[in-house]
């Protein structure tokens, strides 16, 4: 059903007449007036992309004059002081954009016992200059086995040993006095097989029966498992698994993680719900969990559909009627042409930067920095509004997700060059520095991708002393090259594999638990002491980011590509004129120089932001095994 302005406006017209009523009533002008002046600006967006998903149901009106009930309860709930959040943000849209941003992200259980212990490590997080800091999931999950808390039971609720739903809007609250701005998941692809909606769908209620993919036999699932990716091999074979009745569910991670069925306009709407309570909690960031997987259609992969786009769209319209203060991060770990497709103001504002990541780690197993020069110069630019978050690791695996097009520009094989990565990162390559584990090897597909901390897959496991100038030098590419830099909390001070997750049977068969260990307390003890890699890669990493909080030139997404015209060496520019600022990445062990003529137009003085020298560049400039400079111009 396509809708004409005129139907659109008159449908308008009708949910305003009749939750006008309801939101004098709720609360008062007040309340109400804001709500309807950003539902006039949205409405129509939000209809354009819930027309494309359920417009042709008879019961399309009903649904929407529902959800913007709901979007105006959330609105109505939503304490002053986010509303007043809402509208600075709204002035200042850009906000993320800012130099002094920096990103860390952490477990809950794992950095600070609980939330409490989280809010206590406030004055750390400020001694770091974190500004963003993401909490990995805390909802409800079941026991055991629950994919590190991704299977969520309850939004409602946090997890009982982690602390009360008061316990977050508090810390919510007292993080952002301090500056720092609240990231959690939005993990609404699936919930857990305990969550209420998964419990009364089984049970046959019939206002939840297609809240997820049920089916009675092999008949549909073979037909889809034709054509999709098989994302945890080793849980399970394709997408399907089944139950103890004999059915089969829809579960594209872990068995115990149930795809919701989107096609189901309830399932939308309760979704969005939940969404906007997470808001109200205090949450400035929603990382938007496994987004390629929302939409399923048959014959298809089932990844990247538009219809995927479009939901999120739809959220991202709701959120900016009822919680526009609120940003959406993009988690899409796919080709870097489907990545870019998750970026726009009106869909995430933020998304995870998986090429830069995978690409910097190849770079590091290859000394040539062909393929991340060429992402740089063609795969960084993001529409305006939006930014990348660049990161050197994360709490998952990493996948070598580059484009094998762009690979074949250099004579990469991409298949082959896969398995060299693989066999380089699980030190089954000669002379590698890297004790990384394999995660999901599929030996049918020659799939595989990798787990370790930066670590230990830098080479300080293996007690390489080049391996905390390698950490430094990654960082640094993350902290200079733009968007928001994210720091995986233990990384500043060299955690290491833990491999104790073996012992776990809940844990043992997904070796992601490796690169996720305990709170280092002597690493942080020893954060100081220059004497140790701990104290040489925190005081190293806390003076980047220092000079980078300091200059706003390391601001926004944009960068200029500068080819240094040596094959180890990484080249980019950030910022114009007289500001600007060369940066400039050996990726070898060994010392690698750039010659005076590639230096031709920049100034005859520079000076180096990290270590404070000048260089003449008229005589070319050399860096020492995996150093990198800073430049600025001095007239
Ligand atoms: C995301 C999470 C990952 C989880 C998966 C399923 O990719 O980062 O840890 O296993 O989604 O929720
Ligand atoms: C993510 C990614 C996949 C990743 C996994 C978590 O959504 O698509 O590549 O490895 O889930 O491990």
């Amino acid at each position: 059903m396509l809708m004409t302005d005129t139907h659109a406006a008159q449908l308008l017209e009708e949910i305003t007449a009749e939750l006008s009523q309801r939101g004098a009533e709720a609360g008062g002008q007040d309340d109400w007036h804001p709500f309807a002046t950003r539902l006039r600006q949205h409405f129509p967006t939000l209809l354009t992309e819930l027309t494309a998903l359920y417009g042709d149901r008879a019961d399309f009106r009903q649904f929407l004059r529902a959800l913007i009930a709901s979007a105006l309860a959330a609105w109505q709930a939503r304490p002053a002081d986010l509303r007043a959040l809402d509208a600075a943000r709204e002035t200042e849209p850009d906000w993320f954009q800012s130099h002094r941003m920096l990103g860390g992200v952490c477990y809950v259980d794992l950095h600070g016992h609980n939330l409490r212990g989280i809010a206590a490590q406030i004055p750390y997080f400020k001694e770091l200059g974190i500004t963003y800091l993401h909490l990995m999931p805390l909802f409800r999950c079941p026991d055991g086995n629950s994919d590190g808390g991704y299977a969520v039971s309850s939004y409602r609720a946090v997890h009982p040993a982690l602390g009360t739903i008061e316990d977050l809007r508090a810390l919510a609250h007292a993080l952002r006095q301090e500056g720092i701005s609240l990231v959690l998941d939005f993990i609404f692809n699936h919930t857990s097989n305990e969550h209420d909606w998964a419990r009364r769908c089984l049970a046959g209620d019939p206002a939840y029966q297609d809240f997820y993919f049920l089916f009675p036999d092999r008949t549909i699932p073979d037909q889809f498992d034709a054509t999709l990716r098989e994302i945890f091999p080793d849980q399970h074979p394709g997408g399907f698994s089944q139950l103890a009745d004999g059915r089969w569910v829809w579960s594209t991670f872990n068995t115990f993680q149930w795809d919701l069925n989107y096609g189901n306009p309830a399932v939308f709407k309760a979704m969005a719900e939940e969404m906007l309570a997470i808001a109200n909690l205090g949450t400035e960031v929603l990382r938007m969990d496994a987004v390629a997987f929302v939409w399923k259609r048959l014959g298809t992969t089932c990844e990247n559909l538009p219809e995927a786009h479009t939901v999120i769209r739809a959220f991202s319209a709701l959120v900016r009627i009822a919680a526009p203060g609120l940003l959406f991060k993009s988690e899409a770990i796919v080709h870097p042409d489907d990545v870019v497709k998750y970026i726009s103001p009106q869909e995430c504002q933020l998304s995870y930067n998986p090429l830069q990541m995978a690409l910097l780690w190849n770079t590091l197993a290859t000394r040539e920095v062909n393929l991340l020069q060429q992402a740089l110069e063609q795969r960084h630019t993001l529409p305006p509004g939006t930014a990348w978050v660049n990161y050197v690791r994360s709490h998952d695996d990493i996948g070598w997700t580059f484009s094998d097009e762009d690979a074949a520009q250099f004579g990469i094989q991409g298949f082959d060059h896969r398995q060299f990565l693989n066999r380089f990162f699980v030190n089954r390559f000669p002379g590698s520095f890297a004790r990384g584990v394999p995660f999901q090897d599929n030996p049918a597909t020659g799939d595989c991708r990798i787990c370790g901390t930066s670590a230990s897959l830098a080479g300080l496991e293996q007690g390489d002393p080049l391996a905390v100038a390698r950490i430094l030098l990654l960082y640094s590419v993350v902290l200079s090259s733009g968007g928001i830099p994210l720091l995986y909390l233990g990384d500043e001070v060299g955690v290491r594999n833990d491999p104790s997750y073996l012992q776990d049977p809940s844990k043992a068969a997904d070796s992601r638990w490796v690169h996720r260990p305990p709170y280092d307390a002597p690493g942080h003890a020893a954060r100081y002491d220059r004497a140790t890699p701990a104290g040489q890669i925190f005081t190293g990493m806390q003076h980047m980011i220092r000079i980078r909080q300091s200059h706003p030139v390391f601001g926004g997404n944009a960068l200029t590509g500068f080819r240094s015209g040596n094959p180890h060496v990484l080249g980019y520019t950030r910022g114009s004129g007289s500001t600007a600022v060369l940066v400039l990445a050996n990726f070898s062990e060994r010392t690698q120089d750039i010659s005076a003529r590639t230096l031709s137009a920049q100034t005859a003085l520079m000076r180096d932001l990290i270590t404070g020298n000048l260089l003449p560049t008229r005589a070319g400039v050399s860096l020492a095994p995996y150093q990198v400079v800073w430049l600025e111009s001095l007239a």
